[in-house]
């Protein structure tokens, strides 16, 4: 039995993103820049692939660019608008809850000499815009907020931060590596001046992403070279990369079904609540929250050893074992949730091809694993 329930981690490649990718395998093997037969239709591949991820995001192609994935997008934009500003003590706002990519990108830029203030959020996962708007200083330059954490789903109120911050003159990021492909993200409706998409997290291969730039923003390139990607990007781009990423935003964009995900993920919560009742509790805002997303408690339990007893069950648990000693998740710490319920923390995450059989062998194995612990 090997059931999947780990789709925020990463997705399988679509059938149709493979298909697409397939031509580009083999043939149209020269480089996009180059004039002969074997550059042919090259060009015209990669701008339809840009139109299809603008599409999706409800921009315009000329401010999309490609990257190798939702890290290289992040790194980006904040290192980018860190020395477009001129670097030095600039200030940049973040949250407590973002990604690795996010914070790490923030934690450098702090040995530069950058300010960072990481905002706390609720015990919802839920960042207050209001204290955004308290912790701007007249050094602000930018403003990065996820638009869904990866590990309870909370959705963010980004369009809010974003009008604090255009008000403010302070650019703003989302980072949509979750939420793309889940729920609707459109850029006008964000109101973000930058946003960072990442492949494999929507049925496009690891290796691929985009970085939104609005039109008139300025950030300086994270890799300097031959000015492809509109000078933003440079290195010879990668056609097959594109490709798959174009198709996979474009299936996103027909197939975008909250409903059917909402209903797998709801039936999962249903059915684990009907078997170990108050002893399960849920982490994340329960009515602002990716429709595929389930982070429950096992309330004083341990939840990276239940995930260790599930035979052949794909999930993550947010805890972490450093020389014996078990951690608890940055988010549920930052989210403050009680280390009864922060330990017992598992993160299931459906997808378009999880189906109810499959929910219902797993809390039979949830069932028999918790009793016998
Ligand atoms: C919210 C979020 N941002 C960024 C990333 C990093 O994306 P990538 O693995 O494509 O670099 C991830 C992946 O786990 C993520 O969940």
């Amino acid at each position: 039995m090997a059931i999947y329930l780990d789709y925020n981690a990463s997705t399988p490649i679509a059938p149709e993103v493979a298909d697409a990718m397939q031509p580009y395998l083999q043939e149209g093997f020269g480089n996009p820049s180059s004039h002969h037969w074997a550059s042919a239709d090259l060009q015209s591949a990669l701008a339809e692939s840009r139109t299809q991820v603008a599409d999706l995001l409800g921009g315009k192609s000329s401010e999309i660019i490609f990257t190798s994935g939702g890290s290289e997008g992040t790194n980006h934009a904040l290192k980018g608008a860190y020395f477009q500003s001129g670097g030095g003590d600039a200030h940049i706002i973040t949250t407590q809850i973002e990604h690795p990519a996010t914070i790490e990108t923030c934690r450098f830029l702090e040995r530069l000499g950058a300010k960072v203030t990481y905002l706390p959020v609720d015990g919802e996962g839920y960042v207050n815009p209001a204290d955004f708007q308290s912790a701007i200083t007249p050094r602000t330059i930018l403003v990065s907020v996820m638009h869904a954490n990866n590990e309870v789903g909370t959705i963010e109120p980004i369009a809010e931060i974003s009008d604090i911050a255009r008000a403010h003159n302070i650019l703003s990021h989302t980072d949509v590596a979750q939420s793309a492909g889940k729920i609707a993200v459109n850029v006008e409706a964000l109101g973000v001046d930058l946003l960072t998409l990442a492949g494999h997290k929507l049925y496009a291969p690891k290796g691929v992403g985009a970085l939104y730039i609005r039109n008139g923003i300025k950030i300086e390139p994270l890799i300097h070279g031959g000015g492809q990607e509109g000078g933003h990007r440079s290195g010879t781009e990668s056609i097959v990369m594109a490709v798959a990423l174009g198709t996979a935003c474009e299936l996103a964009s027909t197939r975008l079904s909250p409903d059917h995900l909402g209903k797998t993920r709801d039936y999962f919560w249903s059915a684990l609540h009907e078997r170990f009742g108050d002893a399960v509790t849920q982490n994340g805002k329960l009515n602002a929250r990716l429709p595929n997303t389930l982070n429950v408690s096992f309330i004083g339990r341990d939840g990276s050893k239940i995930l260790e007893c599930l035979d052949g069950i794909a999930a993550s648990t947010g805890s972490a074992c450093h020389e014996d000693q078990v951690t608890m998740s940055p988010v549920l710490a930052a989210m403050k949730v009680n280390d009864q319920t922060a330990m017992g923390a598992i993160r299931f995450s459906v997808g378009y091809a999880t189906t109810l059989a499959e929910i219902e062998q797993v809390v039979e194995s949830l069932s028999s694993v918790v009793q016998s612990m």
